[in-house]
């Protein structure tokens, strides 16, 4: 059966905040340290320390804002130790992952740099967990205060004479877990408390994001919206797409079986569940939607690759994780009006990573090229559209096989981006495209698929897997029909 898509390019559907194309990075494994920071001295080439292929690959796809220093870490992260001349920086623990030594030698100024570099905005997130409020009040002075003041006259002795613009604030991580351990009611009131003392200086407006939810805990949202809705700007959540369990195995990053591919989709989906159903909470306390919903951490979560150390979160990326990316961003965009940014975990070396790096080599992963397909879409105005998709079976069990999203880009070109989660069957798709009959002959389209559910990118080959122009299409009338090959990501622009 054909699978049915309606495209209404008269009917608009709000803005596609570019936010949602965000990222996140630690200071998890080799994030950080290897992946963005190899140090002045190294043979890597480099600009001040950052590391110059890193940069270019990531500017290709124009990443909006940039989550640091944690996750976890971040509750344990002193920003006073991460600043100064490198070599006087403490040397600590890295506690939470892998217990390696933290030389602080990437910090605040090295952050901001590298947000400069990719002319990404920053998203600090603060230290509740084990940090004071001063020391976050502080910290904020410190970025952002023109003028005479004891951490502004610091940052100036520390090389750097004007603030910085921060509009992204983050009162602590997962403060129901590595953040604290607290209960909701707990943890709004030290929301209430801290984020009194982030303060606005001058012209720089923070945008507050409270610290949310865990996949479904319905209860911390209504708590946190009932406490503290009038404080915050954005309200956090975290869901990661994990075949298997979390505590006794989550699956492998490769050769998934037939059934934890489908498990993989059908949990990908979920997050439509998870964000209508927090979303509705806060519509009863935020019903103008003033209130962002900030999917600070999502994507694919497996069990570490073999023999690397079990605390860095190194993950191989396959034609599997493309699929989990697309997929979230057609939901993240059918949630436009209330999901205002989402940062993908992570962007280098760990977790669902646009890039892997093995000392000075570097290669680009599936989901790096949904990321540069998909750029499209960024701040682009949402069409509406309609799918009828075939379904997806196994083991009696169903899923939609098509998942699509289409925008108007600013020169008026329409893109439609598909997605084909069937891992072994092609499907078709016909797509009806009203309002469009003028532009109609100017069609054209990229794809990114593979023959092997495993199909991933290596040091030794590492274009395994990369975006091709989209040849199985026809048009007729007003109606396109692209075949999908099984396991697709398409975009396909008109205009
Ligand atoms: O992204 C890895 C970790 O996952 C983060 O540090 C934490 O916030 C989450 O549990």
């Amino acid at each position: 059966m054909t699978n049915k898509v309606v495209v209404n390019a008269d009917i608009e559907k709000g803005i596609i905040n570019k936010n949602i194309y965000g990222h996140f990075s630690e200071h998890l494994g080799r994030c950080i340290y290897e992946g963005f920071w190899v140090g002045e001295d190294s043979p890597i080439p480099n600009t001040n320390g950052i590391r110059n292929d890193v940069v270019a690959a990531l500017k290709n796809i124009d990443i909006p804002v940039l989550r640091w220093p944690g996750g976890c870490f971040a509750d344990e992260y002193h920003w006073k130790d991460g600043i100064g001349p490198r070599e006087s920086r403490k040397r600590m623990v890295n506690t939470h992952w892998g217990g390696v030594v933290e030389n602080n030698h990437f910090g605040t100024h090295e952050f901001m740099m590298l947000c400069d570099m990719l002319e990404t905005e920053p998203y600090i997130c603060g230290n509740v967990g084990s940090g004071t409020v001063q020391e976050m009040s502080e910290w904020v002075e410190y970025m952002t205060f023109d003028g005479e003041s004891p951490m502004a006259n610091w940052r100036q002795e520390n090389g750097r004479e004007k603030p910085w613009d921060l509009k992204y604030f983050g009162v602590g991580n997962e403060n129901w877990g590595c953040g604290g351990n607290m209960r909701p009611e707990y943890y709004a009131d030290l929301y209430r408390q801290y984020q009194t003392y982030v303060r606005n200086y001058g012209e720089n407006k923070i945008y507050k994001i409270a610290g949310g939810a865990n996949i479904d805990d319905y209860r911390w949202t209504e708590v946190l919206m009932r406490e503290a809705h009038w404080l915050m700007d954005g309200l956090s959540l975290h869901y990661y797409t994990i075949p298997g369990d979390f505590w006794k195995g989550k699956g492998a990053a490769l050769d998934p079986s037939e059934k934890e591919w489908f498990i993989t989709m059908k949990r990908a989906l979920h997050i439509d569940e998870l964000i209508t159903k927090h979303s509705t909470i806060m519509d009863k306390y935020d019903p103008e939607k003033r209130i962002g919903m900030i999917v600070d951490e999502w994507g694919t979560w497996f069990d570490v690759e073999p023999g690397t150390n079990p605390g860095f979160l190194y993950q191989q990326n396959t034609i599997r994780d493309a699929l989990v990316a697309g997929v979230h961003f057609h939901i993240f965009h059918d949630h436009s009006d209330r999901v205002q940014m989402a940062n993908i975990a992570q962007t280098v070396n760990v977790l669902q990573a646009m890039i892997l790096t093995e000392g000075e080599k570097m290669i680009l992963t599936p989901t790096y090229h949904v990321f540069e397909m998909f750029k499209v879409h960024q701040d682009a105005t949402k069409l509406d559209i309609d799918v009828k998709s075939n379904t997806y079976e196994l083991d009696g069990e169903e899923l939609p096989s098509v998942s699509a999203s289409a925008s108007r880009d600013k020169a008026g070109k329409v893109n439609i981006s598909l997605c084909n989660l069937n891992h072994k069957e092609e499907t078709e798709v016909k797509i009806q495209l009203r309002g469009l009959q003028d532009r109609i002959e100017k069609i054209s389209g990229r794809l990114l698929t593979a023959s092997e559910t495993n199909a991933h990118n290596t040091f030794d080959q590492p274009e395994n897997v990369k975006p091709e122009a989209l040849e199985s299409f026809t048009v007729e009338g007003d109606e396109l029909t692209v075949t999908l090959p099984a396991m697709a990501v398409a975009v396909v622009t008109i205009g």
